[in-house]
């Protein structure tokens, strides 16, 4: 069982999985891009053609291929029936139905269960996505929801893209961002949004390092803390 469970929930693009990292490797503890699971799923219900409006047949996705998650010299390395698919599934046909599959509840039962499972292996875990702090973890050791204006988001978005040979310009970036931010706020289940016992903390104006210096003060005085208990 985990000592200490650490969750970042957040909208896209606000750093989550950046800061997941480094901040996992600051403390010696593993970490969980739960968002790469959404985005295995939906890319192995691309390939078997499956109508993404159909909620009842995702779940099968996941039941009829060997989804594998694990951590590998820092970077999460995600594969299906032993296909390493870790870039695949940042395809922009991957980022644009991921949606379907994040509001499919009995998928994300099945995900969140999982994700639970990975977690209880690791003594420290770092997990991060949307619903860490408020479904998938709710007693964690300590919540942050990180969060930064869209354009900012959008920014870095371009720089990521770009790093990957994609041209598009900032307005379309921007709404595709906003598009997603709408799905995963209005979704039904596992909606975004902080955990009431969240520490939000905006990160439109601070560096990934800045971010990382945060969010390890708060991890060390609420160790501190749960010391002298
Ligand atoms: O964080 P990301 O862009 O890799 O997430 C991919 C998709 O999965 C996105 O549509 C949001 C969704 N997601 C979710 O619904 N719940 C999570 N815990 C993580 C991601």
């Amino acid at each position: 069982m985990s000592s200490l469970v650490i969750t970042i929930d957040g909208p896209a693009a606000s750093g989550k999985s950046t800061v997941a990292r480094l901040l996992a490797e600051r403390l010696g503890a593993s970490f969980l891009d739960t968002g790469a699971m959404y985005r295995a799923v939906t890319l192995a219900a691309i390939e078997a053609g499956v109508d993404m409006n159909d909620e009842d047949k995702l779940p099968g996705v996941l039941d009829n291929r060997k989804f594998q998650f694990a951590v590998r010299e820092g970077k999460m390395v995600v594969c299906i029936d032993g296909l390493d698919v870790t870039e695949q599934i940042r395809s922009q046909e991957v980022t644009a139905n991921a949606r379907y599959v994040a509001s499919a509840a009995k998928l994300r039962e099945k995900l969140v269960e999982m994700q639970r499972q990975f977690a209880a292996r690791e003594k420290k875990i770092v997990v991060e996505g949307r619903d860490q702090g408020t479904v998938a973890f709710p007693d964690a050791g300590v919540k942050f929801y990180l969060t930064a204006d869209a354009t900012e988001r959008a920014k870095r978005r371009q720089i990521e893209l770009r790093a990957r040979g994609s041209s598009e310009n900032l307005d379309q970036i921007q709404n595709a961002i906003e598009e997603r931010d709408k799905s995963d706020e209005d979704r039904a289940v596992g909606p975004l949004k902080p955990a009431e016992d969240a520490i939000v903390i905006d990160t439109t104006d601070l560096s990934i390092e800045e971010v990382v210096e945060k969010l390890l003060r708060y991890v060390e005085e609420r160790c501190q803390k749960r010391n002298q208990k």
